[in-house]
Protein backbone atom coordinates (compact mmCIF):
# COMPACT_ATOMS: atom_id res chain seq x y z
CA UNK A 1 0.00 0.00 0.00
CA UNK A 2 1.29 3.65 -1.10
CA UNK A 3 -0.15 6.40 1.14
CA UNK A 4 0.89 10.44 0.34
CA UNK A 5 0.50 12.58 3.66
CA UNK A 6 0.12 16.31 2.55
CA UNK A 7 0.20 19.31 3.70
CA UNK A 8 2.00 22.30 4.79
CA UNK A 9 5.48 22.66 6.48
CA UNK A 10 4.70 21.95 10.23
CA UNK A 11 1.34 20.59 9.80
CA UNK A 12 2.33 17.38 11.99
CA UNK A 13 3.54 15.11 8.56
CA UNK A 14 6.50 13.65 10.53
CA UNK A 15 4.90 13.27 13.97
CA UNK A 16 1.69 11.79 12.61
CA UNK A 17 3.91 9.29 10.12
CA UNK A 18 5.82 8.01 12.85
CA UNK A 19 3.28 7.24 14.89
CA UNK A 20 1.26 5.58 11.99
CA UNK A 21 3.63 3.62 9.87
CA UNK A 22 4.01 0.91 12.24
CA UNK A 23 0.74 0.30 12.37
CA UNK A 24 0.10 -0.40 8.51
CA UNK A 25 3.38 -2.41 8.02
CA UNK A 26 4.23 0.66 6.33
CA UNK A 27 7.92 2.21 5.95
CA UNK A 28 8.13 5.98 6.81
CA UNK A 29 9.84 7.71 3.46
CA UNK A 30 10.23 11.16 4.63
CA UNK A 31 11.99 13.15 1.70
CA UNK A 32 13.42 16.32 4.22
CA UNK A 33 14.82 13.22 6.36
CA UNK A 34 16.55 11.87 3.75
CA UNK A 35 18.10 14.60 2.16
CA UNK A 36 19.18 16.01 5.84
CA UNK A 37 20.68 12.26 6.54
CA UNK A 38 22.50 13.23 2.81
CA UNK A 39 23.49 16.57 4.18
CA UNK A 40 24.69 15.17 7.21
CA UNK A 41 27.00 12.66 5.40
CA UNK A 42 28.42 15.27 3.15
CA UNK A 43 27.23 13.36 -0.07
CA UNK A 44 27.12 15.09 -3.68
CA UNK A 45 23.44 15.27 -2.92
CA UNK A 46 23.44 16.74 0.27
CA UNK A 47 25.62 18.94 -1.18
CA UNK A 48 23.31 20.09 -3.88
CA UNK A 49 20.02 20.15 -1.86
CA UNK A 50 21.95 22.98 1.00
CA UNK A 51 21.10 26.07 -0.32
CA UNK A 52 17.75 24.88 -1.61
CA UNK A 53 17.00 23.77 1.83
CA UNK A 54 18.44 26.35 3.99
CA UNK A 55 16.67 29.18 1.83
CA UNK A 56 12.71 27.41 2.60
CA UNK A 57 13.21 26.59 -1.67
CA UNK A 58 12.15 23.84 -3.71
CA UNK A 59 15.08 20.45 -4.52
CA UNK A 60 14.51 20.53 -8.20
CA UNK A 61 11.83 18.26 -9.44
CA UNK A 62 14.59 15.71 -11.20
CA UNK A 63 16.75 15.49 -8.31
CA UNK A 64 14.02 14.81 -6.20
CA UNK A 65 11.59 11.79 -7.80
CA UNK A 66 15.21 10.20 -8.55
CA UNK A 67 15.96 9.77 -4.93
CA UNK A 68 12.55 8.81 -4.10
CA UNK A 69 11.33 6.62 -6.52
CA UNK A 70 14.69 4.78 -5.34
CA UNK A 71 14.01 4.62 -1.64
CA UNK A 72 10.36 3.55 -2.48
CA UNK A 73 11.86 0.76 -4.52
CA UNK A 74 13.66 -0.53 -1.98
CA UNK A 75 10.48 -0.16 0.65
CA UNK A 76 8.87 -2.39 -2.22
CA UNK A 77 6.46 0.05 -2.69
CA UNK A 78 4.61 -0.33 0.92
CA UNK A 79 5.44 2.63 2.27
CA UNK A 80 3.83 6.50 4.10
CA UNK A 81 5.46 9.32 1.57
CA UNK A 82 5.98 12.42 4.24
CA UNK A 83 6.97 15.91 2.02
CA UNK A 84 6.64 14.01 -1.77
CA UNK A 85 5.23 14.54 -3.96
CA UNK A 86 5.49 18.61 -3.81
CA UNK A 87 4.81 19.53 -6.89
CA UNK A 88 2.74 18.26 -9.79
CA UNK A 89 5.49 16.92 -11.60
CA UNK A 90 6.62 15.18 -8.76
CA UNK A 91 3.05 13.54 -8.81
CA UNK A 92 3.07 12.86 -12.42
CA UNK A 93 6.05 11.36 -12.58
CA UNK A 94 5.50 9.57 -9.24
CA UNK A 95 2.55 8.00 -11.01
CA UNK A 96 4.58 7.02 -14.48
CA UNK A 97 6.94 5.54 -12.28
CA UNK A 98 4.21 3.51 -10.35
CA UNK A 99 2.54 2.55 -13.60
CA UNK A 100 5.96 1.17 -14.52
CA UNK A 101 5.89 -1.23 -11.71
CA UNK A 102 2.51 -1.81 -11.91
CA UNK A 103 1.79 0.10 -8.14
CA UNK A 104 -0.98 3.21 -7.69
CA UNK A 105 -1.00 5.78 -4.91
CA UNK A 106 -4.03 4.50 -2.75
CA UNK A 107 -4.78 7.46 -0.61
CA UNK A 108 -3.78 10.45 0.02
CA UNK A 109 -4.19 12.37 3.51
CA UNK A 110 -4.36 16.28 3.15
CA UNK A 111 -3.29 18.03 6.52
CA UNK A 112 -5.20 21.17 6.97
CA UNK A 113 -3.89 23.85 9.54
CA UNK A 114 -4.00 27.56 9.34
CA UNK A 115 -0.98 30.05 9.24
CA UNK A 116 -0.65 31.27 12.62
CA UNK A 117 -0.39 27.88 14.16
CA UNK A 118 2.42 26.56 11.76
CA UNK A 119 4.57 29.30 12.61
CA UNK A 120 4.35 28.03 15.96
CA UNK A 121 5.06 25.18 15.72
CA UNK A 122 7.91 25.48 13.46
CA UNK A 123 9.53 28.02 15.43
CA UNK A 124 9.17 25.94 18.33
CA UNK A 125 10.30 23.05 16.71
CA UNK A 126 13.24 21.06 18.16
CA UNK A 127 15.03 18.48 16.67
CA UNK A 128 17.60 15.72 17.80
CA UNK A 129 20.15 15.57 14.99
CA UNK A 130 21.36 11.16 15.94
CA UNK A 131 17.89 9.71 16.23
CA UNK A 132 15.52 11.90 14.40
CA UNK A 133 12.96 12.59 17.17
CA UNK A 134 11.11 15.87 17.06
CA UNK A 135 9.64 17.44 19.96
CA UNK A 136 8.20 21.07 20.57
CA UNK A 137 9.23 23.55 23.46
CA UNK A 138 5.69 23.75 24.72
CA UNK A 139 3.62 21.01 22.64
CA UNK A 140 5.93 18.07 23.00
CA UNK A 141 8.49 18.74 25.43
CA UNK A 142 11.45 15.75 25.92
CA UNK A 143 11.80 14.90 29.88
CA UNK A 144 15.21 17.40 30.36
CA UNK A 145 15.11 20.31 28.45
CA UNK A 146 16.66 20.51 25.26
CA UNK A 147 17.96 16.85 25.43
CA UNK A 148 16.67 13.90 23.09
CA UNK A 149 14.75 11.65 25.97
CA UNK A 150 16.32 8.56 22.93
CA UNK A 151 19.78 8.69 23.19
CA UNK A 152 20.62 11.87 25.30
CA UNK A 153 21.74 14.35 22.26
CA UNK A 154 21.62 18.10 22.59
CA UNK A 155 18.44 19.20 20.45
CA UNK A 156 18.68 21.64 17.63
CA UNK A 157 16.67 24.12 15.92
CA UNK A 158 16.59 23.53 12.07
CA UNK A 159 17.93 26.21 10.27
CA UNK A 160 14.40 26.65 7.65
CA UNK A 161 12.90 26.75 11.25
CA UNK A 162 14.13 30.25 11.95
CA UNK A 163 10.98 32.99 11.58
CA UNK A 164 12.41 34.41 8.03
CA UNK A 165 12.99 31.14 6.45
CA UNK A 166 9.72 29.62 7.77
CA UNK A 167 7.72 32.85 5.67
CA UNK A 168 9.33 31.56 2.43
CA UNK A 169 8.11 27.96 2.77
CA UNK A 170 5.02 29.03 3.56
CA UNK A 171 4.77 31.16 0.52
CA UNK A 172 6.37 28.34 -1.63
CA UNK A 173 3.68 25.98 -0.25
CA UNK A 174 0.93 27.64 -1.48
CA UNK A 175 2.66 28.78 -4.45
CA UNK A 176 4.03 25.41 -5.58
CA UNK A 177 2.82 22.05 -3.38
CA UNK A 178 -0.97 23.35 -2.70
CA UNK A 179 -1.49 22.35 -6.29
CA UNK A 180 -1.21 19.17 -5.57
CA UNK A 181 -3.96 18.39 -3.64
CA UNK A 182 -6.30 19.12 -6.76
CA UNK A 183 -4.07 16.60 -8.79
CA UNK A 184 -4.69 13.28 -6.44
CA UNK A 185 -8.65 14.94 -6.75
CA UNK A 186 -8.76 15.40 -10.11
CA UNK A 187 -7.25 11.92 -10.86
CA UNK A 188 -9.82 10.37 -8.78
CA UNK A 189 -7.53 9.29 -6.08
CA UNK A 190 -9.25 8.81 -2.47
CA UNK A 191 -8.38 12.24 -0.70
CA UNK A 192 -8.70 12.37 3.08
CA UNK A 193 -9.41 16.29 4.35
CA UNK A 194 -8.25 16.21 8.18
CA UNK A 195 -8.03 19.01 10.56
CA UNK A 196 -4.13 19.14 11.87
CA UNK A 197 -5.20 22.27 14.46
CA UNK A 198 -6.07 19.67 16.80
CA UNK A 199 -4.30 17.86 19.63
CA UNK A 200 -1.46 15.07 18.62
CA UNK A 201 -3.60 12.09 19.29
CA UNK A 202 -6.80 13.47 17.80
CA UNK A 203 -5.09 13.73 14.20
CA UNK A 204 -3.58 10.30 15.03
CA UNK A 205 -6.81 9.04 15.59
CA UNK A 206 -8.50 10.83 12.16
CA UNK A 207 -5.77 9.48 10.21
CA UNK A 208 -6.32 5.88 11.90
CA UNK A 209 -9.87 6.38 11.09
CA UNK A 210 -9.31 7.25 7.53
CA UNK A 211 -7.26 4.45 6.62
CA UNK A 212 -8.95 1.38 8.11
CA UNK A 213 -11.79 2.92 6.00
CA UNK A 214 -9.99 2.48 3.32
CA UNK A 215 -8.82 -1.10 3.92
CA UNK A 216 -12.48 -1.83 4.53
CA UNK A 217 -13.60 -0.67 1.17
CA UNK A 218 -10.69 -2.39 -0.67
CA UNK A 219 -11.43 -5.57 1.16
CA UNK A 220 -15.48 -5.26 -0.26
CA UNK A 221 -14.21 -4.04 -3.58
CA UNK A 222 -12.20 -7.18 -4.37
P1 LIG B 1 10.66 18.73 5.13
O1 LIG B 1 11.52 18.25 6.21
O2 LIG B 1 9.77 17.79 4.42
O3 LIG B 1 9.84 19.96 5.70
P2 LIG B 1 8.28 20.30 5.65
O4 LIG B 1 7.38 19.64 4.69
O5 LIG B 1 8.36 21.75 5.53
O6 LIG B 1 7.74 19.64 6.88
P3 LIG B 1 8.28 19.77 8.28
O7 LIG B 1 9.26 18.66 8.55
O8 LIG B 1 8.78 21.15 8.56
O9 LIG B 1 6.95 19.65 9.11
P4 LIG B 1 6.01 18.44 9.45
O10 LIG B 1 4.71 18.64 8.74
O11 LIG B 1 6.68 17.12 9.27
O12 LIG B 1 5.77 18.76 10.98
P5 LIG B 1 6.31 18.03 12.30
O13 LIG B 1 5.63 16.72 12.47
O14 LIG B 1 7.79 18.04 12.37
O15 LIG B 1 11.52 19.46 4.00
C1 LIG B 1 12.57 20.36 4.31
C2 LIG B 1 13.13 20.94 3.02
O16 LIG B 1 13.65 19.87 2.17
C3 LIG B 1 12.12 21.67 2.12
O17 LIG B 1 11.93 23.00 2.52
C4 LIG B 1 12.81 21.54 0.75
O18 LIG B 1 13.87 22.44 0.61
C5 LIG B 1 13.39 20.14 0.80
N1 LIG B 1 12.44 19.16 0.29
C6 LIG B 1 11.88 18.12 1.00
N2 LIG B 1 11.06 17.42 0.20
C7 LIG B 1 11.10 17.99 -1.03
C8 LIG B 1 10.45 17.72 -2.25
N3 LIG B 1 9.59 16.70 -2.38
N4 LIG B 1 10.71 18.52 -3.31
C9 LIG B 1 11.57 19.54 -3.21
N5 LIG B 1 12.22 19.87 -2.07
C10 LIG B 1 12.00 19.10 -0.99
O19 LIG B 1 5.70 19.03 13.42
C11 LIG B 1 6.18 20.36 13.53
C12 LIG B 1 6.22 20.76 15.03
O20 LIG B 1 4.88 20.83 15.54
C13 LIG B 1 6.95 19.75 15.94
O21 LIG B 1 7.65 20.46 16.92
C14 LIG B 1 5.83 18.90 16.56
O22 LIG B 1 6.20 18.42 17.84
C15 LIG B 1 4.68 19.92 16.64
N6 LIG B 1 3.38 19.30 16.40
C16 LIG B 1 3.07 18.39 15.41
N7 LIG B 1 1.76 18.08 15.46
C17 LIG B 1 1.22 18.81 16.50
C18 LIG B 1 -0.11 18.94 17.04
N8 LIG B 1 -1.15 18.24 16.54
N9 LIG B 1 -0.28 19.78 18.07
C19 LIG B 1 0.76 20.50 18.60
N10 LIG B 1 2.04 20.42 18.13
C20 LIG B 1 2.26 19.59 17.08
Amino acid sequence: MIVVLLGPPGAGKGTQCKRVADRYGLVHLSSGDILRAERAAGSELGEKAQSYMDSGGLVPDDVIIEMMVGAMKQAEDSCLLDGFPRTVVQGEQLDKALEQSGGKVDAVINLGIADEIITNRMTGRRSCTKCGAVYHIENLKPKVEGICDNDGEVLVQREDDKAEVVANRLKIYYEQTAAVVDYYKNAGKVVFDIDAGGDIEDVTVAIVKSIDGLSATEAVSG
